[in-house]
């Protein structure tokens, strides 16, 4: 046996051993710790757990560091695009010439929904979160797929893998079209995935939409910001449906809705609705820091703070250059960038964002992006859902094809009744 950890219970000393990662990382594995000693470890909220091992991304919080399949990720912002990265972060490596326009081909064959597909809006209420449309799509999809992929058949995976990445930016752009009463608009064979995007939300029939290069660009560098970001809530949900053999659909499916909620994905709608509240209400950054801090408020500082990261999150600081760097080049003035910039300001130079090591995650910005792009609010985390959609497939075929994945199965420390006995209902 290699390195190991002692622990010792109740006069008895275990020895566990210590796994160690590709850059140095160390975990104690605690799998035998029930077997022999009859105890669990408890961590709430996963806070210390390492669920998995996995060669996709690698993160070192302490430093600031992301990196994809060993690339960091500042490299892949500047050199790559987002279906390049999306196919090193499935597949494990950059993909030739050849590997990459099959790929593209692959996307631009599957983008169009079929006609029983596009039958579903309909059944949605008009109100309905495009969040909600999204994953009832993707399952609607699975359906009508039906996906079987067996372990380790690469050329069906590709298929069905390629057919979800295009799809769910169609699938995303009808439920916009849908919730605002314009006809669904087909995708062209001869745009490229983030343009062909925002052709079908924008293009109405009798208008063509006008691409800026500069749109396109950020759009693509949004999404290839978002592709992975390895154990996080959505990204374990995929694992966790995937461990139980779903099918890729179902388990990306379950990763959107994991994805909606506001300490997740949905903290991207949550930055631009604080700021325009601020707006609204005249809230200075240093009045609304003071309520962040009032321990009675539950006011957080939407787009600061990450479980992960103790310093700043390197998407951050490449998405504040680029909503900067778009505003300018669509030479138009944002005064929630301005306010967010104030607002970070105060929030790095106070001593509780400081002692907490809280700092601007990737959602500080990325809403100034979207309103540059025209995005309504309702689609921001549909946005983030596109561009995490390698991440998640990448994480359903690392469990589907390993040999030794057992169901996700966590325990638990009961803290409930116990010697209760029914009783009939005159009794109670
Ligand atoms: C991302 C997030 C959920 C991480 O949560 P976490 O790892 O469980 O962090 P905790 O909730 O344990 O926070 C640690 C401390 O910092 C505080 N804190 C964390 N994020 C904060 C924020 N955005 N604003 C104000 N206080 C915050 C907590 O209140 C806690 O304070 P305490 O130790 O005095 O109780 C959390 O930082 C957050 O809610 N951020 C805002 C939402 C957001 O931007 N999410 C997108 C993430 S990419």
């Amino acid at each position: 046996m290699g390195q190991t950890a002692s622990l010792q219970v109740d006069g008895k000393i275990y020895e566990l051993p210590i796994v160690e990662g590709a850059n140095g990382d160390r975990a104690i594995d605690i799998s035998s710790l029930r077997r022999d000693a009859d105890l669990i470890t408890l961590d709430e909220g996963y806070c210390n757990t390492g669920s998995c091992r996995s060669a996709i991304t690698y993160i070192d919080g302490e430093k600031g560091i992301l990196c994809h399949r060993g690339i960091p990720i500042e490299e892949l912002a500047e050199h790559s695009d987002f279906i390049e990265t999306a196919f090193l972060i499935i597949y494990g490596h950059l993909p030739s010439e050849s590997e990459r326009d099959v790929f593209s081909e692959l996307l631009t064959d599957n983008a169009a929904l079929h006609t029983t597909m596009r039958r579903h809006y309909a059944a949605f209420p008009e109100r309905a979160h495009p969040m909600a449309i999204l994953s009832a799509m993707i399952n609607a999809l699975s359906a009508h797929d039906r996906p079987k992929i067996d372990p380790g058949d690469d050329a069906t995976f590709e298929k069905y893998a390629a057919n979800l990445m295009s799809k769910v930016r169609t699938i995303a752009a009808g439920s916009y079209k849908t919730s605002i009463g314009q006809p669904l608009i087909y995708p062209r064979s001869d745009l490229l995935y983030a343009e062909n995007f925002l052709h079908m939300m924008f293009s109405v029939p009798y208008h063509e939409y006008e691409l800026k290069p500069e749109m396109v660009k950020a759009l693509d560098l949004f999404w290839l910001l978002h592709a992975d970001h390895e154990q996080n809530c959505s990204t374990s949900t995929v694992r966790m449906v995937a461990s139980g053999e779903a099918n890729l659909y179902a388990a990306c499916s379950a990763g959107v809705v994991a994805l909606w909620g506001s300490r997740h994905g949905g903290a991207n709608t949550g930055v631009i609705q604080m700021l325009q509240h601020m707006r609204r209400e005249k809230i200075s950054p240093e009045d609304f820091v003071r309520t962040v801090k009032d321990r009675s408020s539950s006011v957080r500082l939407m787009g600061f703070g990450h479980r992960v990261y103790r310093s700043v999150d390197p998407r951050a600081r490449i998405l504040k250059q680029a909503a900067e760097d778009l505003l300018a080049a669509l030479d138009v003035v944002d005064p929630l960038l301005e306010l967010a910039q104030e607002l970070a300001e105060v929030a790095l130079a106070d001593d509780y964002f400081i002692e907490r090591r809280l700092y601007p995650n990737v959602d500080f910005y990325s809403g100034i992006i979207l309103r540059a792009l025209g995005i309504p609010l309702n689609m921001f985390t549909v946005m983030f859902a596109i561009g995490r959609m390698p991440g998640w497939i990448a994480n359903w075929r690392e469990i589907h094809n390993n040999p030794k994945t057992r169901i996700y199965r966590p325990r638990q420390i009961y803290t409930g009744e116990v010697g209760r006995s029914w009783r009939p209902i005159e009794e109670r």
